[in-house]
């Protein structure tokens, strides 16, 4: 794992969008692991960005996202299906049938999860996966507890979470569903590249509790320290209480792959 620190949440983003910029135009039919939230909006924004002044093409690239609420449908403006359409898919060339999703109003959802991860797999598997860390520490919607090798599935939301999401819902923690399809903490070490990307004061405890404390199904984000090839991007306020960025700043200020990316 290696942890990159960057002044503020633009500047985090930005770097993670010239990563993914980079991995697309190495690999165009790149199959590409997404993430909702507040974090990666700006993530979205700098690739909208890119593929409108500077060429970058998505037309061959297959993308998967983390979860889907349950009982939300897609024309809902809570799901992560409407949020994926603001965000990112109206604004590149990510062809609509290549932009897969979990489908919460399926009739049997144990089935869907199944075909969710047969899809995965018929596209190779994931090529790189964006993530988030929740205030309770979940990568995609795993919750505390969730075993380290599962895989799509439904999950119950914790009320850490939901109140964490209230804001996409007005406000109202009542509002936010309680249940939630997402990738497995196993589906988503299987993917060759991680990335995960923490702003905000809120997250600085969470985050290094993930990163430096112990592996723990308690905490799904601290699984990512057993994946060879695992970037956490972060800004000063999430960064906060890391206790080696010593390190980790040289590891970025001296190693060739991120020679790039300094500026
Ligand atoms: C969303 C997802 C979640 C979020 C996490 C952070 O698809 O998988 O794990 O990444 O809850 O959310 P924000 O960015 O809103 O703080």
């Amino acid at each position: 794992m290696e942890v990159v620190v960057r002044s503020d949440a633009d500047a985090a983003a930005r770097l993670v969008a010239r990563l993914v910029a980079a991995r697309v135009r190495a690999k165009p039919d790149l199959v590409l692991g997404l993430a909702t939230g507040r974090t990666m909006e700006r993530v979205y924004d700098h690739l909208a960005a890119m593929h409108r002044n500077a060429g970058l093409d998505f037309s061959q690239c297959r993308t998967f996202n983390l979860d889907e609420y349950i009982g939300l449908p897609a024309d809902d403006e809570h799901s992560y299906r409407h949020y994926m359409d603001c965000h990112l898919f109206s604004r590149v060339n990510i062809a609509p049938a290549n932009a897969k999703i979990p489908d919460g109003m399926a009739a049997d959802l144990r089935a869907e999860a199944v075909r969710y991860e047969r899809l995965i797999g018929e596209a190779g598997g994931i090529d790189l996966q964006l993530l988030g860390i929740g205030e309770a520490g979940h990568i995609g919607f795993n919750e505390p507890l969730s075993a380290l090798m599962s895989r799509t599935r439904e999950k119950a939301l914790t009320p850490v979470t939901r109140q964490q999401n209230a804001a996409m819902f007005g406000g109202d923690a009542d509002r936010v569903p309680t249940r939630a399809l997402t990738m497995g903490v196993g589906t988503i070490l299987e993917a060759r590249e991680l990335i995960l990307l923490a702003t905000g004061r809120a997250k600085a405890a969470i985050l290094a509790r993930a990163v430096e404390g112990p592996i723990t199904a308690m905490i799904s984000a601290s699984a990512l320290q057993l994946h060879p090839n695992c970037k956490v991007v972060v800004d000063e306020e999430a960064a906060g209480e890391l206790t080696r960025r010593e390190y980790y700043d040289w590891v970025f200020r001296n190693e060739p792959e991120w020679r790039e990316y300094q500026g």
